[in-house]
């Protein structure tokens, strides 16, 4: 049986006196969350120590960052690596969002590559963004180039490593827009990621993977996305930066 992860993603939000007081609001709410729901927050570099101080001790949540380099170490300007990460203690990595891709070079094969890096690691496993653009759904063409991003960002990756990785289905068109995808839309793309993971490795696996819906997602729209068959969770953006909100959404289904 899949536990369902719901995770914010902060983006570029929230000081440190901002993500402190989320952090004490969220702790006073860990009690209403189900046994079966993991929740993690995505916040900033510069946050993320005041996040692990704070919610540490709270083994229900756990604290990730939204990009990383492949590379440990380098001449690579403004990146931060893999072991700094570690050395902060974070338990989750971002990677592949669609805004990382639109505007900042990353690739299916930079993808891969941190996916590889990040799974050298035993305590920190990935969500890897994957979704199509409005273009591409108008053209119909939707599940083959997700399909196509799974195929690469899954390369030379092992079976026991490919169950580590949780996969996060936004549509472009859904992130930040206020337009959901509808349940079923969510659901059927959802499937064929599982499906696509299956071919690659086996039923086994892929009935391991945890894949999210994200774009969009509210306390108003969770329940149904999340009583969906493979839907196991949310990367929630905009809602995740109050408390209330977040707290709607993980205790929706
Ligand atoms: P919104 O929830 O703000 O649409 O953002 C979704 C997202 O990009 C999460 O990674």
């Amino acid at each position: 049986m899949r536990r369902l992860l719901i995770a914010g993603n902060w983006k570029m939000h929230k000081n440190k006196a901002e993500a402190s007081a989320f952090a004490q609001e969220l702790k006073g709410k860990i009690s209403q969350l189900s046994e079966n729901v993991d929740i993690a927050i995505c916040a900033p570099f510069t946050q993320l120590d005041t996040l692990i101080e704070a919610l540490g001790d709270e083994k229900r949540v756990l604290i990730g960052a939204q990009n990383a380099h492949y590379e440990d170490a380098g001449a690579f300007t403004g990146e931060i690596s893999i072991p700094m990460l570690k050395e902060v203690g974070v338990d989750l990595l971002i990677i592949g969002h669609s805004e990382r891709r639109q505007y900042f070079g990353e690739t299916d094969e930079t993808v891969n590559l941190k996916l590889k890096r990040i799974l050298k690691e035993e305590d920190i496993n990935p969500i890897l963004c994957v979704g199509e653009s409005l273009e591409i759904r108008e053209s119909g063409e939707e599940n083959s180039f997700v399909e196509s991003q799974i195929v690469a960002a899954f390369k030379d990756i092992s079976a026991e490593d490919a169950k580590r990785i949780t996969v996060a289905y936004e549509p472009i068109w859904a992130i930040g827009t206020g337009k959901t995808a509808s349940s079923q839309q969510a659901q059927d793309m959802c499937k064929v990621i599982r499906q696509k993971i299956s071919d690659l490795y086996s039923d086994a696996v892929s009935d391991e993977v945890i894949i999210q819906y994200g774009g969009s997602v509210k306390p108003a729209n969770a329940k149904e996305l999340l009583s969906m068959e493979d839907i196991d969770g949310a990367l929630v953006g905009g809602a995740s930066l109050k408390v209330e909100d977040f707290v709607g959404i993980c205790t929706a289904k």
